[in-house]
């Protein structure tokens, strides 16, 4: 029997259920990638539509990993993601490095402030890392890959919808997620020609806005009707799968919730963070890269805050704060690092299958919607 989930997207995108894994990407090494391939096949393997967070992989190794879980996946639909920032600082400058030099030069207050939490905590300092930082024209050439290959579907966050690319893609038969948190920003994709619209509420892990989930999503599904909408922040159980139908989304958008799997490569002490972490503990701040996103509270945060600094614009900040941040990567201190996860986090606490975490969540949302039916007889 089909399942009680299926909307309307299930049959868009040739998927069983409208649960989705959110592209998630962090900066560094692939090797602790919160969305590596094994995670993303398994999401679309179980049913559910996997998509890669290819924020931080160079060319070549975007383009073998979607090879590979072209491979893996078998016909089955899956997506990739990487942040299009909507505004960023005009980097013209070709590596991280040089990008560092130049802010040696211009904000030496800023650099103060790095400094000193490297030495109150024993760091060593650790040199900025080799790679291209994020330009125009990276992200051209990262979407000229992404159309190379032909992905079905192509997610882009914090804000620049991809006009540059719908038609091309379009042609090709890809379908475009823009990631919203705030009415006018759905608009702004609908009108760039973007198919599906995620309305991501505050309480979500990684970038986000200042509106909750619940206010969030019947909003933009008022305001862009009839295309889709996937909700998103804090859906970690079947009942947010109900009540996120309920709200007028077509599916859900699931981050923290899969950084309870056996398939991601997080860091261990950031998966514990999720398991054993109370939803306050997990607040907002700019300062890992310039724009608002919600990690695990650490001391980094409350030393920004005290120095009284704006942050940085992206990608600015996350190569300021690199000489600390890989230093504390080196030596396991990932206390000291925005590890992104979402208010979520306060109900999860065990590491399970990410098949396990999917199916449970359709089964709990289909039984919630059945036990509703009953509750409303009186
Ligand atoms: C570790 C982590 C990294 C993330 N990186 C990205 C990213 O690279 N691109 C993106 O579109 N969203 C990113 N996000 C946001 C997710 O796509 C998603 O919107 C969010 O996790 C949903 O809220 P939830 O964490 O409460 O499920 C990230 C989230 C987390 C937790």
């Amino acid at each position: 029997m089909a399942s009680k989930l299926r909307t309307p997207l299930c049959d868009l995108l040739g998927m069983e259920y409208p649960i989705f894994l959110a592209g998630m990407a962090v900066g560094g090494i692939q090797e602790t990638a919160p969305t590596p391939i094994k995670l993303v096949a398994a999401v679309s393997n179980a049913g559910g539509l996997g998509v890669l967070g290819d924020s931080f992989r160079t060319l070549d190794e975007m383009d073998e990993g979607i090879k590979e879980l072209k491979k893996l996946t078998n016909g089955r639909p899956y997506g990739v993601d990487f942040l299009l920032p909507a505004t960023r600082a005009d980097v013209t400058a070709t590596s991280n490095k040089e990008v560092f030099e130049q802010i040696l030069k211009e904000y030496p207050g800023h650099v103060a402030v790095m400094k000193e939490i490297i030495k109150q905590e024993g760091l060593e300092e650790a040199e900025v890392s080799e790679g291209e930082p994020m330009s125009t024209d990276l992200l051209k050439r990262k979407i000229e890959v992404v159309l190379d290959n032909k992905v079905p579907v192509f997610a882009a966050a914090t804000g620049e919808p991809p006009e540059w690319f719908t038609e091309r893609g379009h042609q090709m038969g890809m379908q475009f997620i823009g990631m919203c948190g705030a009415v006018r920003h759905a608009e702004r994709q609908v009108a760039a020609n973007v198919d599906i619209i995620t309305a991501q509420g505050t309480e979500a892990g990684g970038h986000t806005g200042n509106i909750s989930t619940f206010v969030l999503v019947p909003q933009i599904v008022r305001a862009i009707s009839p295309k889709p909408v996937l909700a998103a922040g804090g859906i970690g159980s079947g009942r947010h799968v109900a009540a996120s139908l309920a709200l007028g989304a077509q599916g859900v958008w699931v981050g923290t919730a899969f950084l309870a799997s056996e398939e991601t490569n997080i860091p261990e002490d950031h998966q514990n963070q999720i398991l054993s972490g109370r939803s306050e503990q997990f607040t907002t701040s700019k300062f890992s890269s310039g724009k608002q996103q919600r990690s695990f509270h650490n001391l980094v945060k409350d030393a920004w805050v005290e120095s009284g600094l704006p942050a940085l614009p992206m990608p600015l900040q996350g190569i300021l704060m690199e000489p600390m941040t890989q230093a504390a990567k080196k030596i396991g201190r990932w206390d000291l690092v925005g590890n992104p996860s979402g208010q979520v986090s306060g109900m999860l606490s065990e590491r399970r299958p990410a098949k396990t975490i999917l199916m449970e969540m359709v089964d709990e949302a289909e039984e919630t919607i059945e036990s509703m039916q009953g509750n409303l007889k009186y």
